[in-house]
């Protein structure tokens, strides 16, 4: 349901502006005045990298939780957390809330679908639990957030650590000087509530599942460790590994090492004052990561006291004119879209199960690539994808009308891409960043999303940038030519011709005029189909009038000569609050090839035969 261009009559406008400065005066006020408790100038952002090749104390499991809807407990006084449980006797007693007597929910997941009472819970929500922990001598502790949606508080010990905002990307909180040794208790507060300048910001096509979504862990790292690295093919020679080691508090000089014990590759340096070493080492005669070879070298990070390991793949990704080239090689992307929608019990993707099913399906397809929308997945995603030779691209919440105009959302969605190419940078299945999904095509966006791309560039050069845009025109002739594609390595376009425009035999005469000289993705096509309900080809919702569909746009996409690779929207139904078709919709969107239930529609079947038969895109 592409984004559509709403204009205001004069009188309107000025209305609204008046009525906006107003908002802004006693809005913000009233905002401030709703949750007292302002959130600690601590912000959490991402601090560890390969966090899940680090010994943890793992803090998944059954945790109590009280809903507070109205952010009762972060309002000071007598409700409110910490309660005297962790402070001075007698300072501050809890009356009438009890963690202890409260039930529990298991983390990771979503709350919504472990309670029928829970299922359209929107707002603030309490988690807590007790561990045990014994903290090491010269060592510092984080407690590590795989996603909280969308904004948290995090406490240990009755000790207030960090807030976060966003709901798809990791985070830390130190804990170091709260954590003792024996028993000890954390509680998150975790608020689902949609918010205009969030990102994403109130409208989207999926369910907003709240909580911690997400693994929950204790690290323990020695006093300075590796926070970071880079490890990257060079795509000149494609023979040298290239990049850095970052160790955090590391005097200069202290020794670094990186080795691939498998290919014998041994390289050392030493930290320069900021703690950083360039590498360079010389890696001929390396299986090159790719669909076919998806290769993952075993790595050991060594830097003073501490070593972190990885699996890693190397291959390099680049464009030539129209071209996308793996390890210098024209290739044709033949993905799927897909939600972090869990099969058959729907709900949050948070554990390895979901992922196998999922990605067995698009292997199933044909497929080598696939488009996680619209927000950074389950790290089970990526890692799988390394293992089974899937690229992926990966994007961030800016999807719709995000408030482009407004600073504090930039940072926000700087935030979130940060925290994405932190977690995912040494995955060699991820190719492509994308920076935003159809949003409207206006100079405060244009500028937002191109300052956006020159960021992604600049945190990783060593990867494509890419969105989702919309494209202009009517069914006889569409045009590609959104002023953002400029910021763009690759262009991605969403398409509708068959469903939310004209019938699916239109698309045998759309003339397709691009304006620029990149390699193209069909980001989005697609129409909806409920699974098991047969009919005329023409009769929509039936399994026959998507696989027509499917026909119709294969037939139309290959006469575009630069088409690189398409993502069909999409894998499997999914939960939506703006689907409510009764018979058929029911809370779902049913455009995908799968059922939520795993049932395949017919058109699973055409896009597999196109896929199989290498009858979608050309790679030159
Ligand atoms: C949009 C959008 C998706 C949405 C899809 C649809 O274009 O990007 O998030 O679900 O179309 O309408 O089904």
């Amino acid at each position: 349901m592409p984004y559509e261009r709403f204009v205001l009559p004069k009188a309107a406008v000025r209305a609204a502006l008046l009525s906006l400065v107003c908002l802004i005066c006693f809005g913000t006020a009233a905002l401030h005045a709703q949750s007292p408790a302002a959130a600690p100038s601590t912000p959490a952002t991402t601090v560890l990298v390969a966090v899940d090749q680090r010994p943890v104390l793992n803090l998944d499991g059954d945790w109590h939780y009280i809903l507070d809807p109205y952010q009762n407990g972060l309002g000071g006084g007598r409700n409110s957390y910490p309660s005297d449980e962790e402070l001075p006797a007698g300072s501050n007693k809890l009356v009438e809330y009890s963690f202890a007597k409260s039930p529990t929910i298991k983390v990771p997941g979503d709350w919504n679908t472990q309670r029928v009472s829970l299922m359209n819970y929107e707002g603030g929500f309490w988690y807590e639990r007790h561990f045990q922990y014994q903290p090491q001598a010269e060592h510092r502790t984080f407690l590590h957030i795989g996603a909280a949606n969308y904004r948290s508080r995090v406490w240990v010990n009755g000790q207030l650590l960090c807030a976060h905002e966003g709901g798809f990307t990791a985070f830390d909180c130190e804990a170091t000087k709260a954590v003792k040794a024996g028993a000890n208790s954390v509680v998150i507060f975790v608020d689902s509530t949609r918010i205009a300048d969030g990102v994403p910001t109130l409208k989207t096509d999926w369910y907003n599942y709240g909580g911690l979504t997400r693994d929950v862990s204790l690290v323990s790292v020695p006093t300075s460790f590796i926070d970071d690295f880079d490890l990257h093919l060079d795509r000149a020679t494609r023979s040298v590994i290239e990049g850095y080691v970052h160790v955090e508090g590391a005097q200069a000089g202290t020794q670094v090492s990186v080795d691939l014990p498998a290919a014998k590759l041994h390289v050392e340096g030493v930290t320069d004052a900021e703690g950083r070493v360039a590498i360079s080492l010389p890696a001929v005669g390396l299986t090159l990561w790719s669909p076919e070879t998806p290769k993952l070298y075993h790595v050991v990070l060594k830097a003073g006291a501490d070593t972190l390991t990885d699996e890693m793949g190397f291959r390099t990704i680049e464009t030539s004119g129209t071209k996308i080239l793996l390890n210098g090689n024209p290739i044709v992307l033949h993905g799927i879209c897909i939600h972090a929608e869990a099969p058959f019990r729907t709900g949050r993707v948070d554990n390895d199960r979901d992922v196998a099913t999922l990605l067995g399906w698009v292997k199933e397809l044909g497929g080598n690539f696939m488009r996680l929308a619209h927000y950074p997945h389950d790290q089970r995603m990526t890692r799988a994808a390394d293992r089974l030779g899937i690229l992926v691209w990966s994007e961030v919440p800016v999807y719709w009308a995000v408030e482009f105009e407004r600073e504090d959302v930039f940072a926000k969605s700087q935030q979130q891409l940060h925290e994405e190419i932190r977690r995912d940078r040494d995955k060699a299945s991820v190719v492509l960043w994308s920076i935003a999904n159809e949003t409207p095509n206006n100079p405060a966006r244009t500028a937002f999303l191109t300052r956006s791309a020159e960021f992604v560039h600049q945190e990783d050069p060593t990867r494509l940038v890419t969105a989702a845009l919309l494209v202009r025109g009517d069914l006889k002739t569409k045009y590609i030519d959104d002023p953002l594609g400029k910021a763009l390595d690759v262009i991605g376009f969403n398409e509708y011709i068959g469903w939310y425009e004209g019938t699916p035999e239109a698309a045998d005469t759309t003339e397709w005029k691009i304006a620029y000289d990149k390699p193209l993705i069909t980001s989005e096509f697609g129409g909806g189909a409920k699974a098991g309900l047969h009919g005329a080809a023409d009769q929509r919702w039936t399994e026959e009038y998507q696989a027509s569909l499917y026909r119709h746009q294969i037939g139309m996409l290959n006469k575009i000569p630069q088409l690189r690779g398409e993502t069909p929207w999409i894998l499997m139904d999914f939960r939506s609050p703006v689907r409510e078709l009764p018979g058929i919709q029911d809370g779902f969107n049913r455009k995908g090839l799968v059922s939520d239930q795993g049932k395949k529609k017919a058109a699973f079947f055409v896009l597999q035969k196109a896929y199989k038969e290498n009858g979608l895109g050309h790679a030159e």
